[in-house]
């Protein structure tokens, strides 16, 4: 089958160890199914991949990929849940030590086709296209743990979401704006604040800017490049919410600031079933749609990953099958 995967990681070039060819279909354990991909989209976590990142050299070549929409093997209308839990963990399967993402320790979705635990296929909803729905299991869902579960975000509060444009923040910016919060978003060039208007953003500021008012909660992927003017935004007793570090780990890591302000710093990492099953529900009722930069032929993917690399997007790259 036709699949994009790592062949070698290469921390400084990552670009040079993805292919786009074919590779055996996946193998289908007891208690697994095989889901025909229709759209899958592409993360930032498929370049930390390439770069190792949680990636080992003993794992290749392996499919890259978390996300993927398509069909069951009754031809039913399917969500592929990326996080897989260990058979005997029960309960919040973000807090199992052993979980992993798909590309991770099993093969993943940028392919025709992608095996996972029965229980990490959910229906979906026939108002979400393939290619919106494919947006979700990640970036989305995230985004949605963040805000809901982590931050405890309630309307009315004021939020600084760092950086204007990626899968996570353009996430954050759309589904904190309909749940009624103040969002205030920073970004990198005129164009990525401009489009973050449009997605629902209240005020959107260049990056580093001083904010008209300190905030309830700042949400960072970004790290090291917006980590001291994340901890300046806050108000005393305010929260970060942290799901990534793009730009590397932070220093200072501001501790003086967090100790006397009385600022709390919370981790977040993906989302449960039960979240993702919420996110598509208010997708549906709320008529909230993912921001979608580009669709191209999964043949076509590594057009893709060079404009992620390169940071010239807004919203997620989803690819067709
Ligand atoms: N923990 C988890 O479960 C989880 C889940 C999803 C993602 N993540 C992590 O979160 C991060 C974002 O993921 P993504 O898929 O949203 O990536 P993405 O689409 O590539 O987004 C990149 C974002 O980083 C910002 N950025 C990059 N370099 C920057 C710099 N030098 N200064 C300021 N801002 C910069 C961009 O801001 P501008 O708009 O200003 O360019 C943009 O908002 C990644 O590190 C990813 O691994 C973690």
């Amino acid at each position: 089958m036709l699949a994009v995967y790592a062949s070698k990681i290469d921390p400084q070039d990552p670009l040079s160890g993805l292919e786009v060819g074919d590779r055996p279909d996946p193998e289908v354990p007891d208690g697994w199914a095989t889901v025909t991909v229709k759209a899958a989209s592409l993360n930032h976590h498929d370049l930390w991949s390439l770069r190792g990142v949680g990636l080992g050299e003993d794992k290749l070549p392996m499919i890259l990929g978390c996300d993927a929409a398509g069909l069951d093997e009754d031809g039913n209308e399917v969500v592929v849940h990326a996080v897989i839990s260990s058979d005997s963990w029960r309960g919040d399967e973000t807090f199992d030590p052993r979980r992993s993402l798909l590309s991770e320790r099993y093969q993943g979705a940028l392919a025709e086709k992608v095996a996972v635990p029965r229980t990490n296929v959910l229906p979906k909803p026939p108002e979400l296209s393939f290619e919106q729905a494919a947006c979700l299991p990640t970036a989305w869902l995230t985004a949605y743990r963040m805000l809901f579960t982590r931050g405890k975000v309630v309307p009315g509060q004021t939020i600084l979401v760092q950086g204007a444009s990626g899968g996570v923040a353009t996430a954050l910016t759309v589904l904190a704006s309909a749940a009624g919060v103040r969002v205030w978003v920073t970004g990198r060039s005129e164009n990525k604040r401009e489009q973050a208007l449009k997605l629902g953003a209240d005020e959107a500021f260049e990056s580093g800017a001083r904010l008209p008012e300190r905030v309830d909660a700042v949400f960072e992927t970004t790290g090291k490049a917006t980590w001291g003017h994340s901890i300046r935004s806050l108000k005393p007793g305010g929260t970060v919410v942290v799901s990534g570090a793009t730009t590397g780990d932070p220093e200072p890591a501001e501790l003086t600031r967090i100790f006397f302000l009385q600022l709390s710093v919370v981790g977040s990492t993906m989302g449960t079933r039960e979240e993702l099953e919420r996110l598509m529900r208010l997708c549906v009722d709320r008529d909230v749609r993912p921001v979608i930069h580009s669709t191209l032929a999964l043949a076509d993917a590594r057009q893709g990953f060079e404009a992620m690399l390169a940071g010239d997007v807004v919203g997620k790259i989803v690819f067709t099958v």
